[in-house]
C-alpha cells in the first residue's frame, strides 16, 4: 500500500544519510519487507561473524531477535551501539533456560560428579550453550570450561566439548541437542532429559553417572510443530520429494527427513539443486516462502500447511526501522542491547572458542 512504500521510503532516506555509519543485519527469519533493507543476512552463527567484521560502524541495527543483538554487543567493538528495533522480540526457547536454573543444575552435578579432572585431564562436565540463549549463559559457560554453539556448528562443538571432558551439559534446545549427539554416535539411553525443580532433574545418580550429554528440557515452539505425518503426506503426495528441517525439530522428524541442517544449510541445498526438484521444508515460514519465489524453477512449500511464523522473529516491523534509524540520523540512540561489562567479558570468552573450534 502507500503508506508501506512511504515507510520503505523513508528507511532507504535515512539510510542513504547515515552511509557507513550504520549496518542492517537480518536473520533468514526475518519478513521480506525487512530483508530488502539488510546489508547482510544471514543464519545466527554468519550474523555473529557479521557483528564483529565491521568496526567501522557507529550503529549495528539487528533484525533479529534478543539473544542474537546480545551477541552482537559482546562481539563488536566498544564504541558500537547495537540497536534492536523491538525490544519485545524475545525468543520463547532462550527463556527456557535462565542462570538460576542452570545455576542449580551445575550445582547438583558438581556434587555429584566433583570438579577434578579425571586421569586424562578431562572435566567431568564441560556446558554448552546454543546460541539461543541469555548472555548470562553464555557468561556461566565461558567462566566453567564451556562454549557456545550455533545450528550450524553443534557436531564441531560438541566434538570439542568431548575432547574436554567426560560429558556435557547442553543448553536450552533439547532437540538440537538429541539431533546432533545422536548423529555422532551417542544412544539416547546416554542423553537424560534435565527437568526443573526435581531432584538430580527427575534423573538417578546412575543415569547421570552413565550420560554422555544431559539435555536441558527447552525447545522451539516454532519447530516443534512439525511432524513425522507431514512428512509421509508429503511423500504420498510428491513422490521424490526432498525433505529437509532444521535441527531444532523432535528427533522423529529428522529421522524422517532426507536432510537436516541450519537455516544457511537449507538455503545452500535449495540453491545447489540443478534440476528441477520438489522441497518440503521444515522451518521458518518466511524463509520457505522466501526460497519458494527466489528459485521458481523448484517446488519448495513448508511442511506445516497451517502457517507458523516465528511470532517475535515478526515483531521487528519496517515502522520500527524506520523509527530507529531516523532517530539515527537526529543523533540519537533508541532500543540499544547492552550487556554488563562483567557477563560480556565472560560470554565472549566462550563465543571466542566457539569462533575458533575446527571440524
Ligand atoms: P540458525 O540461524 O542457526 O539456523 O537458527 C535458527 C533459529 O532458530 C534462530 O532463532
Ligand atoms: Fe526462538 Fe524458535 Fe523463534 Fe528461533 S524460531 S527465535 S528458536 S522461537
Amino acid at each position: 500500500s502507500a503508506t508501506d512504500e512511504e515507510l520503505h521510503e523513508r528507511i532507504r532516506a535515512a539510510k542513504e544519510t547515515l552511509g557507513d555509519k550504520v549496518v542492517i543485519l537480518g536473520h533468514f527469519y526475518q519478513r521480506d519487507e525487512i530483508v530488502q533493507h539488510a546489508d547482510y543476512l544471514g543464519d545466527s552463527f554468519q550474523l555473529a561473524n557479521a557483528a564483529k567484521a565491521h568496526p567501522e560502524a557507529e550503529a549495528i541495527v539487528f533484525c533479529g531477535v534478543h539473544f542474537m543483538a546480545e551477541t552482537a554487543d559482546i562481539l563488536s567493538a566498544e564504541n558500537q551501539a547495537v540497536i534492536l528495533p523491538n525490544l519485545a522480540a524475545g525468543c520463547s526457547m532462550a527463556d527456557m533456560a535462565d542462570i538460576d536454573s542452570v545455576t542449580q543444575c551445575w550445582e547438583e552435578l558438581t556434587e555429584l560428579f566433583g570438579s577434578e579432572p579425571d586421569a586424562e585431564g578431562k572435566m567431568p562436565v564441560i556446558p554448552v550453550t546454543y546460541m539461543n540463549s541469555s548472555a548470562a549463559l553464555k557468561g556461566f559457560c565461558g567462566e566453567n570450561g564451556g562454549i557456545v554453539c550455533t545450528s550450524s556448528n553443534a557436531e564441531i562443538v560438541l566434538k570439542w566439548a568431548f575432547e574436554r571432558g567426560q560429558r556435557v551439559l547442553f543448553f536450552p534446545d533439547q532437540h538440537l541437542g538429541r539431533n546432533t549427539a545422536k548423529a555422532m554416535g551417542v544412544s539416547l539411553e546416554e542423553m537424560p532429559l534435565w527437568h526443573g525443580r526435581k531432584e538430580l532433574g527427575g534423573n538417578t545418580a546412575e543415569q547421570l553417572m552413565d550420560s554422555k550429554v544431559i539435555l536441558w528440557n527447552g525447545f522451539c515452539s516454532v519447530h516443534k510443530r512439525f511432524n513425522v505425518g507431514q512428512i509421509e503426506k508429503a511423500r504420498a503426495e510428491f513422490p521424490g520429494v526432498r525433505v529437509i528441517v532444521h535441527p531444532e525439530c523432535p528427533m522423529d522428524v529428522v529421522d524422517a527427513a532426507d536432510e537436516y541442517g541450519s537455516t544457511d544449510f537449507i538455503r545452500k541445498a535449495v540453491a545447489a539443486a540443478t534440476e528441477p526438484t520438489t522441497f518440503a521444508i521444515g522451518t521458518e515460514v518466511n524463509m520457505v516462502q522466501r526460497l519458494a519465489a527466489q528459485y521458481p524453477q523448484h517446488k519448495i512449500f513448508c511442511l506445516d500447511p497451517v502457517v507458523c511464523p516465528c511470532s517475535t522473529m515478526y515483531r521487528i516491523h519496517p515502522g520500527y526501522l524506520a523509527w530507529v534509524l531516523e532517530r539515527l540520523v537526529a543523533g540519537e540512540v533508541v532500543n540499544q542491547i547492552r550487556v554488563d561489562e562483567k557477563v560480556s567479558s565472560t560470554a565472549a570468552i566462550a563465543l571466542e572458542r566457539m569462533l575458533a573450534a575446527k571440524p
